[in-house]
């Protein structure tokens, strides 16, 4: 068959060994002579405090929860030519900097090209040992032999195994080498980290089997014209998951951004369509600025572009303007992007969409001094503010960035300390928080 009538794709079978009779035959536990094991409580299985490899980046370490836990398997995703190869390089250099023992095995490229890259990233990476292989059989041997306590899979889609008969790359040959790498991880202590390809829809290829069996999933994504890249982990068996890295690709490689917010609002200005979002992402707080533009449609439905916030919440945001005194856009084209490439995936960004969208519709700033309008809050289904987390410390971060007029959904500040409420205004809903954005009192009476 051509085509899995499981799942619907194409050219994703391939053949597998069956198990021996004799195997399949033997019914469990009931062999003589053998015990069935028992199972042992918690509090007396021995657990050897595994010491993390750090991996010379804050900014990964902290994405990984503490660096790298031995024994551990993590696949890295992203798009093609994002910089999984160089992150992953400058990682292993710091590694091996610090004396510990590493591979790189490179399946894509070829030892001299991996040289290149090495060459750009300092002379620690050209330390390196690199393996430049694609037979599973081989890799296994030979890392086997090396020993080595972390060591980087580039790509999992380039090896094969050939004890089956799909491509490199197919469903089955993807979970066996993960399959086998997996068992080599936990056997020997160390550290394996897969790279993986991203599909045209932003999922990894190969099987979500792929993503269960491993410990991490980390995804490297930013736009490709951008420099900036933002790591975020999308499921971590030993850490957070809302915590995100970000880098700046440079000649030099990938290097560390350590203050985001200043970086991302360095280019914001009161004008009509802009409001700063104060997001929280993890155990950080961050301001982006997000951007609107609405303009007269030709085409029915009218565009709906949303670049780095979720588009489902910007129908709900649009939905939800039009009944509580905000534009109706029901026959323009909507843009909404985040400056500088980042994704918010926070709910607290509804209220800054909603901002920007009617200061684009009416052609006017929010903010009347020199410092542009910073809010937060999520928007519920009736037009009401709702509660978001880390109140204090988003306003804290807007304060060190000198934004005067923060709009906080009212339910925030109860439990903030008083120093930090300096610069917000309070607001129950949508309609409130663009009467306070759009119509400031002092204006309607002038009027
Ligand atoms: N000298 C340089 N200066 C700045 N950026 C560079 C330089 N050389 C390479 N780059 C950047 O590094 C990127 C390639 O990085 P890398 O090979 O690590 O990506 P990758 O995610 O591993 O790609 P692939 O999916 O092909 O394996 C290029 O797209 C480019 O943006
Ligand atoms: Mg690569």
């Amino acid at each position: 068959m051509g085509r899995c009538p499981g799942c619907g794709e194409w050219n994703t079978l391939v053949e597998e060994q069956a198990p021996e009779p004799s195997a399949r035959a033997s019914r469990p536990g009931r062999r003589r002579g053998e015990k069935a094991p028992r199972p042992v409580p918690l509090a007396e299985v021995e657990a050897s405090s595994m010491e993390r490899v750090l991996t010379g980046s804050d900014e990964l370490d902290r994405v990984l929860g503490g660096g790298l836990v031995p024994g551990s398997i993590v696949l890295i995703g992203g798009a093609p030519g994002i910089g999984k190869s160089t992150l992953m390089t400058s990682a292993l250099a710091s590694v091996a900097g610090a004396g510990r023992r590493v591979v790189y095995v490179s399946g894509e490229e070829s030892a001299a090209q991996v040289r290149l890259r090495a060459e750009r990233l300092g002379p620690d990476a050209l330390s390196i040992p690199v393996l430049a292989e694609t037979s599973l059989h081989q890799v296994l041997g030979s890392i086997a032999a090396e020993r080595p306590e972390v060591c980087v899979v580039d790509s999992v889609q380039t090896l094969y195994s050939e004890d089956l008969t799909g491509a490199p790359g197919s469903v089955g040959q993807v979970r066996e080498v993960a399959a086998r790498l997996e068992r080599f991880a936990r056997e020997r202590g160390c550290a394996v980290v897969l790279v993986g390809h991203v599909t045209k829809d932003g999922t990894l290829a190969g099987p979500r089997v792929l993503e269960h069996a491993v410990d991490c999933v980390l995804q490297f994504e930013g736009e490709p014209q951008r420099t900036y890249r933002t790591l975020r982990a999308l499921k971590n068996r030993f850490g957070s998951t809302n915590e995100i890295g970000v880098f700046e690709m440079r000649s030099g490689g990938l290097t560390e951004v350590a203050d985001p917010s200043e970086r991302f609002l360095g280019e914001a200005r009161p004008v009509a369509g802009s409001c700063v979002l104060c997001a929280m992402e993890g155990t950080r707080p961050l301001l982006v600025e997000v951007q609107a533009l609405t303009a007269p449609s030709d085409v029915v439905p009218p565009r709906r572009i949303a670049n780095g916030v979720d588009r489902n919440r910007l129908s709900l945001v649009l939905a939800t303007l039009a009944r509580n005194g905000g534009p109706s856009l029901g026959s323009s084209d909507v843009f909404v992007s985040v400056a500088g490439g980042v994704r918010i995936e926070e709910p607290g960004a509804d209220l800054a969409v909603a901002l920007a969208l009617a200061s684009a519709a009416r052609g006017e700033p929010l903010a009347r001094g020199s410092a542009p309008l910073a809010c937060f809050g999520e928007v519920g289904l009736t037009g009401e503010l709702r509660f978001v987390a880390h109140a204090e410390r988003r306003l804290q971060e807007a304060a060190r960035f000198g934004l005067e007029q923060v709009i906080v959904p009212a339910r925030c500040l109860s439990d903030t300390a008083p120093s930090a409420q300096a610069a917000a205004t309070a607001a129950d809903s949508l309609g409130d928080a663009l009467r306070i954005a759009l119509d400031p009192p002092a204006l309607t009476q002038a009027a």
